[in-house]
């Protein structure tokens, strides 16, 4: 009997969650030790929670047993290996993020606010700004980005670099579109859980090939769940703008998702606060304003969190219908769309001061 022959038997375990591989090729294998006792094989997880662990250690004793007959004694120990590199998709690096100057994730505590509406009209307007845009929609449970910028339907090419395939994103406006919308029938993305929907996500952003950009922003989902822990601890993003409307309830939440984000193991800065849907104003009467979900609920937020109110977007119902037509209000000449263009230059101006303030800091340590 040798350890070879018993490698053999291992390979028989498959791990099912996991393309099938094998326990030993998965380097779960850490240990077999042949004694007078027998054999004792021991397998490593990783820290995290293996959901299929007991399968797999069942699975292990069965073989085995088939391998060594009845009568050989076989024993399967486990270990926990601590510094399990984090997995990342087909060994997705950060690299096609290399000249992408600001990655700035869209984000709010409750959903509907108009976050995504915010996130597409702010990238028209950074692009007719002058900017080099580039959206991800990060909402991989309900992504909104196809519709709104009219190119449902439109299956983004790949190409080959250095012989790994990355996706190339759509391009309209002057914008860098990506979405898993993309890829996914309509409704299929929603019964995605946890790690697959956090490394399609990741895959969205480190896989495609942005090219040169000053701006990526991230259309990220409502919430503070996994898929934001692995936006933030697997993507390089700078920080933040978050979107609020005037109700009381939307500020609650919005404090919740900024403590995410602040958090000291996150640590990312918040550039500041878009209130939307601040007053409503009929099409027919521009000059109106008619506050119907309170007034100055952005402002205080913005001031409890330290950060400038960036800018406040009416309630009309032209922003709605030019989402569903998907022609953002954005490339037109009203005053939605000049909201947008406020948003745009008070984002550029928040974060230019930002990074000032980090550099005095930094050149401060630095003379320490
Ligand atoms: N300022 C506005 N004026 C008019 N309609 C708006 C405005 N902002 C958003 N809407 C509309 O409100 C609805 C929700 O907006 P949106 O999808 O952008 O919200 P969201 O926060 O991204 O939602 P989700 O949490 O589902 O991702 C959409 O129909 C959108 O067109
Ligand atoms: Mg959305």
């Amino acid at each position: 009997m040798t350890v070879e022959e018993i490698r053999g038997y291992l390979k028989e375990v498959r791990h099912p969650a996991r393309q099938d591989a094998d326990i030993v090729e998965l380097g779960l294998v850490e240990d077999i030790e042949i004694g007078k006792g027998g054999v004792v094989v021991t397998l490593a997880f990783p820290k995290r929670k293996d959901p299929l662990e007991k399968y797999i250690i069942g699975a292990t004793r069965a073989a085995l047993i088939r391998g060594l007959g009845k009568d050989v004694h076989s024993e399967v120990r486990t270990v926990v290996k601590d510094e399990s590199p984090r997995q990342q998709p087909q060994g997705l690096g950060t690299e096609m993020l290399a000249d992408v100057k600001h990655i700035i994730g869209v984000a709010s505590g409750k959903g509907g606010v108009g976050k995504s509406t915010v996130a597409v009209n702010l990238a028209v307007a950074l692009a007719r700004s002058g900017y080099k845009v580039g959206l991800a929609d990060a909402d991989v449970y309900g992504p909104s980005v196809p519709v709104m910028t009219g190119t449902e339907g439109i299956t983004p090419s790949g190409e080959q670099i250095d012989g790994k395939d990355y996706i190339v994103p759509l391009e309209k406006w002057g914008v860098k579109w990506m979405s898993i919308g993309y890829f996914a029938k309509r409704g299929q993305a929603l019964i995605w859980r946890g790690p697959m929907a956090s490394n399609a996500l990741k895959q969205l952003i480190l896989q495609v090939n942005w090219g040169e950009l000053d701006f990526l922003l991230i259309d990220m989902p409502p919430g503070t769940g996994d898929i934001h822990l692995a936006l933030v601890n697997d993507i390089p993003m700078q920080g933040a703008i978050m979107v609020t409307t005037p109700q009381n309830v939307a500020l609650a939440d919005v404090e919740k998702a900024a403590d995410m984000f602040r958090n000291e193991n996150i640590a990312r800065p918040i550039y500041g606060v878009v209130e939307n849907m601040s007053w409503f104003t009929p099409a027919a009467h521009p000059e109106e304003r008619y506050e119907i979900f309170g007034a100055g609920g952005g402002q205080k937020v913005a001031a409890q969190l330290g950060v400038p109110l960036l800018s406040q977007i009416p309630l009309v119902q032209g922003i709605r219908e030019a989402g569903d037509a998907g022609q953002p209000a954005a490339l037109g000449t009203g005053p939605d769309a000049a909201a947008f263009l406020a948003l745009a230059s008070s984002l550029a101006s928040s974060l230019a001061s930002s990074l000032a303030h980090q550099q005095a800091d930094n050149m401060m340590a630095n003379n320490q």
